[in-house]
């Protein structure tokens, strides 16, 4: 009985919500019965030291947060990712192998890397809205707007090191400003072998049972005065005003956690028309169009190691959107949730009904839609088929140039083209192959669609309209190294006519002109604007129509807090997934033929000695990932997942496949975010890779003994 109630109360509470630090008194008491036992004001504090001082934004798209008093952190190994491919070459390939600085001066730079700390936030709405009315036109609007912006975040920084962004919310009906400070000097500490760091590869990604040890660290460094600087051997490691206690006590089904970081985009509040456009058609098109690239990508890696190395990190991009969007449009689906938002809509419109500030505001957004839709799946089929190959963007590169006249921007281009064009063919020989069977699959795919017309002559056979394709690939100067150079050489006034007249610049011009018409592209910037501001509008309704609901903002890049519990979910029909995953599994996936499933000698030794020191659990086994239901999305990845204490429990990398609809629908039964668990983490740094001096940086507690065992 009492597990039964115990049961029913959890997911009562598994909610939705990315919510403000700075507002989160809102939440403190929902949280406090949830089960966390330290205050709001742990979490964000704008006077004193607090957890958000450990997390940072680690470039533009993933969070780290502080596990030393050193400025060591952690983050995703997907995410460090380019800077772990950056310094591995076939004898040194850190990718394959892993990294581990063994001493401070083994650290390696990264640079263009930076870690964002927030410094505070602030809610700037009236400032930022000074002077703006009911009366006022939208591009008025947006100028005002960015005049006040520049004006309050330079007076924000003014005589400090510190940059201030501003960020609408809900849809521009709220403004907050966050003061931050960025470090430059980052430095790469260490990095698990792949078949660690991504065990599972895309087979597994974005799905559960998981086994990925998907994690990396990185050291920030800063000046004499402990602040930002360029790199330089002299920067002393960083001390951040607070870094995370890690706890060793491990997970159980029903555990309060919370999620620190940085989502980057949901739509939660978009209409039925947006759900629709997204989920069931822009999605099947690029996920169909990927396929195509995955297929010839993925043979050529399977054909050398220097090939894996070469597309690995740009397959693991196509390859997540291709699987997320498939997850997304199945739990749309599933959900009925263009149905949902319609029903809502209907409610919606009865409760305006009197109201002649809202009356108006849903069948103008549906116009807008159908404004905005058949440019907009014009756009998918030129970002996803004419530039699918590589032929493509270079031919772009060819394309501008031909259309330039100012000659100071000719040289530069020219430039830039013929040290493309060496890079280009002596990377590999393989490649050409692989990308001319890109290039005529996507462009056939779009044409058997209806949006490729121009490829049409007399005759209309596929087969026909593959040897055009081909024609165009082998008789274009982009794919003659020796004829470009020489023609980028000699590149006169004159030479923009020719290269005009190449069959790739003339293909590329066709379809640029087609997808890009000038009248199109005004109405769908029109659309898109009229969306804005009508989403502006409604959200507010909705607001009024619901008064007593706790609305979150959208994410937008900026620091939230999500919280939920650890827990389990039924996929579909007779299977339940239990909300942790061990070694055992990795054991049970183990297969030396496929490179995702390859597993580390040392690893198995590992397991077969049962040597997990002090990581595994006590009766015996290693644990590996939980899942949770907290609602997160990409930017999350890396993002601390904290338990009732405040304590660092794992590290959030991905989302249960069954539940990437939650960008846009959430549902608390199939809605789970994936995470590592800590110990696994300390335990490959311990035990696998022997860099205990990094664990003796960190802060581990174990709360029944209360043993603090490093500092
Ligand atoms: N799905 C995770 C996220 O969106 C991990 C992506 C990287 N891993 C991969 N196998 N491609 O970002
Ligand atoms: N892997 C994602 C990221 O890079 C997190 C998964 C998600 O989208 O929730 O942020």
């Amino acid at each position: 009985m009492l597990l039964a109630m115990a049961a029913m109360t959890i997911s009562a509470l598994a909610d939705e919500g990315m919510w403000i630090p700075m507002l989160l008194g809102r939440n403190e008491a929902d949280m406090q019965r949830a089960g966390m036992r330290i205050s709001a004001k742990d979490i964000y504090d704008i006077n004193n030291a607090c957890l958000k001082d450990a997390i940072i934004l680690f470039n533009q798209g993933c969070t780290g947060e502080y596990v030393s008093a050193e400025g060591l952190f952690l983050t995703n190994h997907h995410c460090g990712y380019s800077y772990i491919t950056m310094h591995s070459t076939v004898e040194h390939d850190y990718l394959t192998h892993g990294f581990w600085a063994m001493s401070r001066d083994q650290e390696i730079p990264c640079p263009g890397l930076t870690a964002t700390r927030l410094v505070r936030m602030e809610d700037v709405t009236s400032q930022v809205l000074k002077g703006v009315s009911a009366e006022t036109s939208e591009t008025e609007r947006a100028s005002i707007i960015e005049s006040n912006i520049r004006k309050i975040t330079a007076k924000a920084v003014e005589g400090t090191h510190y940059k201030a962004i501003i960020k609408p919310f809900y849809y521009g009906n709220q403004y907050f400003m966050y003061v931050n400070e960025v470090f430059t000097d980052v430095r790469l500490v260490g990095a698990p072998p792949s078949n660690i760091g991504k065990f599972g590869g895309d087979t597994d990604n974005w799905m559960w049972p998981r086994h990925t040890g998907d994690f990396s660290m990185f050291r920030v460094y800063a000046d004499k005065d402990n602040k930002p600087a360029a790199y330089n051997v002299n920067n002393k490691p960083y001390k951040p005003l607070k870094h995370l206690e890690i706890s060793l006590d491990g997970v159980n089904e029903g555990d309060f956690t919370f999620v620190f970081g940085y989502p980057g985009t949901t739509q939660r509040y978009v209409t039925s028309d947006a759900v629709e456009l997204a989920a069931n058609i822009e999605n099947p098109i690029r996920i169909d169009l990927r396929t195509i690239r995955l297929k010839h990508y993925n043979k050529a890696m399977n054909q050398s190691p220097a090939q894996r190395l070469k597309y690995a990190s740009r397959v693991a991009s196509i390859a997540n959107g291709w699987k997320k969007w498939q997850g997304e449009t199945q739990g749309i689906n599933r959900l009925r949730g263009v149905e949902k938002k319609r029903e809502f809509e209907r409610r919606f419109q009865q409760w305006a009904a009197n109201r002649p500030q809202y009356y108006n505001v849903l069948p103008q957004l549906a116009e807008a839609y159908k404004q905005l839709r058949p440019v907009e799946v014009e756009l998918t089929y030129f970002n996803e088929a004419v530039m699918a190959s590589d032929f493509m963007s270079r031919t772009l590169a060819a394309w501008r140039l031909a259309n330039t006249d100012d000659e100071l921007k000719v040289l530069e281009a020219v430039n830039k083209m013929k040290n493309d064009n060496e890079k280009y063919f002596t990377d590999f020989a393989q490649h050409t192959i692989v990308d001319r069977a890109i290039f005529i699959e996507t462009f056939v795919y779009m044409w058997k669609a209806g949006y490729a017309p121009y490829l049409e002559g007399s005759e209309k056979t596929v087969a026909q309209i593959e040897k055009t394709l081909g024609k165009i690939y082998d008789e274009s100067i982009l794919n003659n190294q020796v004829k470009l150079k020489k023609f980028l050489d000699n590149y006169t006034a004159k030479s923009g006519k020719k290269l005009k007249d190449d069959p790739a610049v003339k293909l590329f011009d066709q379809a640029y002109t087609l997808a890009y018409d000038p009248q199109k592209l005004t109405a769908y910037r029109k659309a898109q604007q009229d969306i804005q501001r009508l989403m502006r509008t409604y959200v507010k309704g909705m607001m009024e129509m619901q008064p007593d609901v706790n609305f979150f903002p959208d994410a937008n890049l900026t620091l939230r807090v999500a919280y939920g519990h650890v827990e389990g979910f039924r996929p579909r029909d007779g299977v339940y997934y239990k909300p942790y995953s061990t070694l055992q599994g990795i054991m049970e996936k183990e297969n030396p033929d496929i490179y995702d499933y390859v597993v580390e000698p040392r690893l198995k030794e590992l397991y077969n000695t049962k040597d997990y020191g002090r990581y595994g659990t006590p009766d015996g086994h290693m644990p590996v990932g939980f899942i949770a239901t907290n609602h997160t999305t990409g930017g999350n990845s890396g993002s601390p997942v904290l338990n009732a204490d405040g304590r660092l429990i794992g590290l959030n990398f991905d989302r249960c496949w069954e539940g990437t609809m939650s960008d846009l629908l959430f549902d608390p039964d199939y809605c789970r975010n994936i995470c590592l668990d800590i110990r696994y983490c300390l335990f490959i740094i311990d035990k696998f890779a022997g860099a205990g001096h990094l664990i003796d940086e960190m802060t581990l507690i174990r709360s029944n003994s209360n043993e603090v065992q490093s500092e």
